[in-house]
């Protein structure tokens, strides 16, 4: 049975925010398509991300080097396994996300700093690195103030999707799909939401 992981960090309410909109869509036709799947949510605005201050660099550090933790050290590390414990559960991710400032918005960015681990997500294999997600396939289900589709003026400044691309691919993740709602704040953005729904539904049920 598929479990999914929904990591939510959209942090407007349902019915407010467009993004959510095009998430909704997309589950409303994956439960269709998949009705035993799990889906497990984890609201990143909510959830209590261990900080990667002093403290969490050097859990990670001594974790990575294979050193004894204690005292307020391991207590950081087990705060910080906890959330790669839970990716590493699911069998498919669905990133729901705005565009914030050309990029993902800081929550997800500070996830990404805490389920990035070596040893649990990647490896280091002779010189190089495995990720150790592979095989999952990942959505992005997302809107942006502007249009960033290929060929319109904005596209070069999208770091949102390449983000996601290169750091999920770093965990092995290369089944990366995208819908958006493009041109949120400007005119004909009702039509470009149906397009978005469209696109997430197509891509729910082949998910
Ligand atoms: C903090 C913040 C930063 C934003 N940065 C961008 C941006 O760089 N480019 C863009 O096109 N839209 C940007 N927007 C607009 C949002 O991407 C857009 O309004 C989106 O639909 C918001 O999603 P929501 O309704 O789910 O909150 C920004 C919005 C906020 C709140």
């Amino acid at each position: 049975m598929a479990k999914l992981l929904h990591i939510l960090a959209a942090p407007r309410a349902d019915g407010v925010s467009r993004t959510r909109k095009v998430a909704a869509a997309f589950f409303d036709a994956y439960r269709q398509a998949q009705p035993n799947a799990t889906i497990d949510t984890l609201d990143l605005f909510a959830a209590p991300l261990p900080e990667m201050d002093a403290l969490g660099v050097e859990a990670k550090l001594k974790h990575q080097a294979a050193e004894e933790l204690q005292g307020a050290v391991a207590q950081r590390w087990a705060e910080i396994e906890r959330f790669v414990q839970q990716f590493l559960a699911a069998d498919k991710y669905v990133f729901t996300a705005p565009m914030w400032n050309f990029g993902i918005p800081y929550r997800l960015k500070h996830y990404f700093d805490v389920i990035v681990q070596a040893g649990l997500t990647f490896r280091f294999v002779s010189g190089s690195v495995e990720g150790l997600a592979a095989g999952r396939p990942a959505a992005l289900l997302t809107s942006r103030g502007a249009d960033y589709r290929p060929g319109s003026p904005f596209a070069p400044f999208n770091q949102q999707e390449p983000y996601l691309k290169a750091i999920l691919g770093f965990l092995g993740i290369t089944d990366f799909r995208v819908a958006a709602f493009e041109g949120t704040d400007s005119h004909g953005a009702e039509e470009r939401l149906a397009l978005a729904v469209e696109q997430a539904r197509a891509l729910a049920r082949s998910f």
